[in-house]
């Protein structure tokens, strides 16, 4: 058996990087963590507490209150596990405002770093890589084109009853990459030391079965 490393799964929205992920964590026992959730739970507090987004010093204030704990594999957010409503339209369109606030986003990477002391992580967001975990043995920019992660999009949509139409989703994901991308802070960049995996012509197996050559192939060439 290899030991544990951490592994770090940086990529634009839908580019399959949870789905994959989470199958391998299975696959090689290791913790899944998609930090999406974190921040997708702490603006959901915030809509339902009226906080203003545009008010830093406000955000903060809620973010004191905002407990977060990681208790077998899962997050509990003031002790609660996360809900579906994370994922609704409201939050999908407030999330971004949130993400690009500075303070907010290093008291969250403190916290997740704080979690993540051990190995043995499959760790999945925008910025992984880049600021929460630098010294991650294996970095991968997961990626596909934005047709094919619209298409995804659209269908996941689809499957879960959600009303949108495929332009919708598809003008949705273009803010939302330009915005991950040119946000001053923790902004979706590819390190150098990543591998780019482009998963665009694949099905989710496929992806996860590439993942994990990538993970055989770390051990192969950090012979001990
Ligand atoms: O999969 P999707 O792009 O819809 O969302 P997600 O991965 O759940 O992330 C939700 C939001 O949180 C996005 O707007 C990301 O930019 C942001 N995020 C972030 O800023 N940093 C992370 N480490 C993870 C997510
Ligand atoms: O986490 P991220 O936003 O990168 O994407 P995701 O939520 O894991 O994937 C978006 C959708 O694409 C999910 O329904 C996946 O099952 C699907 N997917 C796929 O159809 N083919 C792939 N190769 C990867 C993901």
């Amino acid at each position: 058996m290899h030991r544990k490393i951490n592994i770090a799964i940086d990529g634009p929205a839908a580019s399959g990087k949870s789905a994959a992920a989470y199958l391998l964590a299975k696959k090689i026992n290791y913790q899944f963590m998609d930090t999406g959730i974190i921040y997708r739970s702490f603006t959901n507090y915030c809509l339902k507490n009226k906080i203003d987004f545009e008010n830093q010093d406000l955000v903060l204030s809620a973010l004191q209150l905002f407990d977060m704990k990681w208790v077998n594999g899962h997050f509990l957010f003031n002790d609660q596990p996360s809900t579906e409503e994370i994922y609704n339209k409201n939050v999908t369109s407030k999330v971004p405002l949130i993400a690009t606030l500075v303070e907010v986003r290093k008291l969250i990477v403190a916290k997740i770093q704080e979690i993540v002391q051990n190995q043995g992580f499959i760790v999945v967001g925008r910025d992984i890589s880049s600021v929460v975990l630098p010294n991650a043995q294996l970095k991968i920019f997961l990626t596909s084109s934005l047709h094919i992660r619209s298409e995804r999009r659209y269908q996941q949509y689809l499957k879960e009853g959600i009303s949108i139409t495929q332009e919708q989703v598809y003008n949705d994901m273009v803010i939302r990459d330009n915005i991950d991308k040119t946000r001053s802070t923790g902004q979706l960049v590819i390190v150098k030391d990543a591998i780019i995996l482009d998963n665009s012509d694949f099905i989710l197996a496929t992806t996860v079965a590439k993942l994990k050559i990538l993970y055989d192939n770390y051990f192969i060439s950090h012979k001990k």
